[in-house]
């Protein structure tokens, strides 16, 4: 990203504050993504922190996805990262900016190292220890790999999470590991739709029993997303009546299976480019 400037990050007392208060000053312009992300300095009483904003109006229409709405499913999946307390995704808050009403959410700089461990493309049969295989992908004519993923519980919390809020675009340049060993993901624009739409990487569990700590999380979070709530008058601002009744039905189907989703075609759903 061509930054024209890095601003070190202090320690930010309150971050969502800061974001939905402070100051928004557009940087600069990422660009290898296909809405407008624009990288910004958030300033307030001293504080200053870096996050992206997301315009609305920078938005493109989407054929399967309700236009202009990327930006409130995006503050509607932290709202429900923040009630499982996982902390998934970063802080992030819709306010108005210099282009009109946006996400900001705060910059995560992620750690390149930290991320190699997460994805592998291998050339055996089987995934290693540690290791949770994906699909059988062909990677040149004839020649086939295996892609995995690893093994690990920030990973199996994030899965978790997208098969709620049925993220249609689980990829890997949407995790975003830091340097001190929090695992983020970002990019949930295309996410609660009322059709089955998961597409991720991480189907390494599917079929497998959710763990003990994520049945207790979907519990809480059932209750939590009752009529009448805090929690489920915030989605009502963010999502359709029909998005929130069939984001209530996926954390009802969870608990009732036990069970991490399994891809519902013969092959599994997962995003194109993978990366
Ligand atoms: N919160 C964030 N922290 C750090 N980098 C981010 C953040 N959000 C987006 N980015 C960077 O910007 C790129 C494009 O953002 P993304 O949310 O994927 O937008 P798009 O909707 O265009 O796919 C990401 O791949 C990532 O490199
Ligand atoms: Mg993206």
């Amino acid at each position: 990203m061509p930054a024209p400037e890095r601003i070190p990050a202090g320690p930010v007392t309150d971050p969502v504050t800061l974001l939905a208060k402070g100051d928004l000053k557009v940087l600069g312009q990422v660009r290898e993504a296909s809405n407008a992300v624009l990288y910004c300095e958030i300033a307030s009483e001293g504080e200053t922190a870096t996050c992206v904003y997301k315009p609305v109006a920078g938005e493109q229409p989407l054929w399967d996805f309700p236009d202009g709405n990327l930006a409130r499913r995006e503050v509607a999946a932290y709202e429900i990262s923040e009630a499982t307390g996982w902390g998934l995704i970063p802080p992030t808050v819709l306010r108005d900016g210099p282009y009109g009403e946006g996400m900001c959410q705060l910059w995560i700089e992620g750690d390149p190292e930290a991320g190699g461990a997460l994805l592998a493309l291998v050339e055996d049969e089987e995934a290693a220890d540690g290791w949770k295989p994906v699909v059988l992908a062909e990677v040149e004519e004839g020649r086939t790999a295996l892609l995995v993923h690893a093994d690990d519980a920030r990973l199996r919390r994030l899965a978790v999470l997208d098969a709620v809020i049925n993220n249609g675009d689980r990829k890997g340049g949407h995790l975003l590991p830091s340097g001190d060993g929090h695992l983020y993901g970002i990019d949930h624009g295309v996410s609660f739709h009322v059709e089955d739409k998961l597409r991720t990487l991480l189907w390494g569990w599917a079929g497998e029993p959710l763990t003990p700590e994520a049945l207790d999380v979907l519990e809480e979070l059932s209750a939590r997303l009752a009529d009448g709530t805090p929690l489920a008058t915030r989605m009502a601002e963010l999502i359709t009546p029909a998005e929130l009744a069939a984001l209530r039905e996926r954390v009802a189907a969870l608990r009732t299976s036990g069970v991490h989703p399994a891809p519902s075609g013969q092959w599994p759903a997962i995003p194109w480019p993978p990366v």
